[in-house]
């Protein structure tokens, strides 16, 4: 059934567990993350990010009416995330097209205007219902940028800040800048354990890892553990598609019905998401 990410956060963080929300880009990704959920008996989250929505010639109720349908038909709870939204006109589309929970990123914003933006925007999120997540300390790697050094300074979340900047703009659920990095196609990441511990601490609303694909399985365990409470994921998805498409076509140059590298790469998607959700997350029996 189609539920809100707002309950899944809340009851993974109640057990010190992780929701796992994975970023889908095609049919095949959507069919992917409900069919790896199911097969592990784990709630889950669809994420759709802005990046997407570009993709799909910057419309965004086509692959989240596909959402909708999978998850209301899904036999786990699914909820849908608007993720990394930066337009204005897309975050007021998120309560129409299904999604009951946005991100909204005004991290490149100096700390004032970032504050100003993500308020305005969970004023308007709260009023239509919807649980709202920002980011402060920029997770770098967006974009195609290159991904930050994994220790770069800038690429860290104060605690005290990020303490003023929850409780002034109302915000849900925060992204934090622990030393993870978008896009990474290397699981070399090394989390600041020492930082989330104290963000943990400092704050009283669900945390959030941002790319997670780059962290490797015993980190991604550790961060749960130190108070992540929702896991998100996107590059992996593409490895793991990707890789499998690449064989499926080079053992059989000859292909050109477009199900059988589906077929294998939707497969190896399943595959990839039972394999996270077990390392983060909760079964619902
Ligand atoms: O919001 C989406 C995630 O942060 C995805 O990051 O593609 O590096 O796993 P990733
Ligand atoms: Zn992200």
């Amino acid at each position: 059934p189609l539920v809100t990410t707002g309950e899944l956060a809340t009851r993974a963080a109640a057990g010190r567990a992780a929701v796992a929300a994975f970023n889908v880009i095609t049919l095949e990704h959507i069919e992917a993350v409900v069919a790896g959920a199911e097969s592990v008996r784990s709630p889950v989250v669809l994420q759709v990010s802005e990046n997407a929505v570009k993709f799909r010639y910057g419309r965004l109720l086509p692959l989240a009416r596909a959402a909708v349908a999978a998850a209301e038909r899904s036999t786990v709870p699914v909820a849908l995330h608007l993720d990394h939204v930066q337009s204005d006109s897309l975050l007021r589309q998120a309560p129409d097209a299904g999604f009951s929970s946005v991100m909204y990123d005004a991290s490149r914003l100096p700390y004032a205007e970032n504050l100003a933006a993500t308020r305005a925007a969970a004023d308007w999120a709260h009023a239509q219902g919807l649980w709202i997540e920002a980011e402060l300390g920029e997770v770098g790697g967006k974009n195609g940028e290159p991904p930050l050094d994994a220790h770069a300074p800038g690429a860290r979340t104060d605690p005290a800040e990020a303490r003023a900047f929850v409780a002034d703009s109302g915000v849900d659920a925060l992204a934090v800048a622990v030393g993870s990095s978008h896009a990474m196609t290397t699981r070399t990441a090394a989390l600041d354990h020492d930082l989330l511990k104290e963000l943990s601490g400092a704050l009283n609303v669900p945390l959030v890892l941002h790319g997670s694909s780059g962290v490797p399985d015993d980190e991604l365990a550790a961060a749960v553990a130190g108070g992540i409470a929702k896991v998100n994921v996107g590059t992996a998805l593409n490895i793991a598609m990707t890789g499998a498409i690449r064989e499926y076509l080079a053992l059989h140059p000859e292909a050109v019905d477009s199900r059988g590298y589906l077929t294998v790469g939707r497969e190896a998607m399943v595959r990839a998401v039972a394999g996270i959700i077990g390392v983060v997350g909760q079964t619902t029996s």
